[in-house]
């Protein structure tokens, strides 16, 4: 595995692949990797001839508040599981590869271009984390231009961020790895080692809710209800899974959407099903 940090010898490599036909998949991560990002890795290898990984805390989504600083890093651990994995990159880049001008670092213009489109950005999560997707965007389109790549694959686990990349970026490919689970049922996350011993235990109540709604077991109001009993509510939300809007009839797919509050964490889940 070739492990590079700069743009240039980056290119360098993926243009000699390039010039022999060969199928570029890029898979975005922060690190913190674990078995959801691997999978995703594995879908990348069966559609392509070269997989680039690219680790990068990203600054721009996260407001001042988040946890930028402490989000989890464990590079050298990370490396050692791209590499049994027979990655072919793994692009680590500093933030002046990504963001090289102050301009680039300035969200607010950014965010103008999308001023007629800002449905997608607002609703969910982009209520509670305004700057998120626009942050998201930003660095997922700056590694697009970087690495050109043919196909990108996105986790599930993130649906309204996979929706966004959908709509807001062209010529990749974009395939989607379903959400990755513990045995317990709670979606794999970086974010769930800040979990103490109690809340761990509760966190599962999220997916088993949802899952008693898909079933029809509890209504709306009452998965709620139940939801309120072990966690704070962000919003659960039933929606047409392709826009994300009101269901009519011609929604074929229908998403379950949920963000809680669980201590000072916010656990976020999904389930997308055929009507
Ligand atoms: P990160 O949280 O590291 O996730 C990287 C990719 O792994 C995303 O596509 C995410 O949806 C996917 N993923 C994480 N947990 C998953 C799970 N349990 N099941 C399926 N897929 C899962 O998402 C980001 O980073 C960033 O926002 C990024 C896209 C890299 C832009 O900075």
């Amino acid at each position: 595995m070739q492990i590079f940090s700069h743009i240039y010898p980056l290119k360098t490599t993926l243009m000699d692949w390039r010039s022999k036909n060969q199928i570029i998949a890029l898979v975005p991560t922060m690190g913190g990797l674990h078995r959801a990002h691997l999978a995703l890795v594995e879908a990348a290898q069966k559609k392509a001839d070269r997989v680039v990984v690219s680790i990068f805390v990203n600054p721009m989504q996260f407001a001042a508040h988040e946890d930028f600083d402490t989000y989890p890093r464990s590079i050298q651990a990370d490396l050692a599981a791209l590499e049994a994995l027979k990655v072919d990159i793994a692009f680590i880049p500093d933030a002046g590869e990504i963001y090289p001008s102050n301009e680039s670092l300035n969200q607010a213009k950014f965010k103008k271009k999308y001023q007629k489109n800002t449905y997608l950005f607002e609703i969910l999560c982009g209520r509670t984390r305004p700057h998120f997707f626009y942050g998201v965007l930003q660095v997922v389109q700056r590694l697009f231009e970087i690495v050109a790549p043919d196909v990108a694959v996105f986790g599930q686990k993130d649906y309204q961020q996979l929706k966004i990349i959908q709509k807001f970026t062209q010529g990749v490919e974009i395939i989607s790895v379903a959400v990755v689970r513990e045995n317990d049922g709670l979606a794999i996350s970086t974010r769930n080692q800040y979990l103490n011993a109690s809340e761990r235990m509760l966190a599962p109540q999220l997916y088993k809710t949802l899952s008693q709604l898909l079933r029809d077991e509890l209504d709306k109001q009452s998965a709620i209800g139940q939801l309120q009993h072990h966690f704070k509510l962000d919003y659960l939300q039933v929606l047409d899974a392709d826009t994300l809007s009101e269901i009519d009839d011609n929604s074929s797919k229908i998403a379950i959407l949920c963000a809680v509050f669980l201590g000072k964490n916010r656990l976020i889940d999904n389930i997308v099903f055929r009507r």
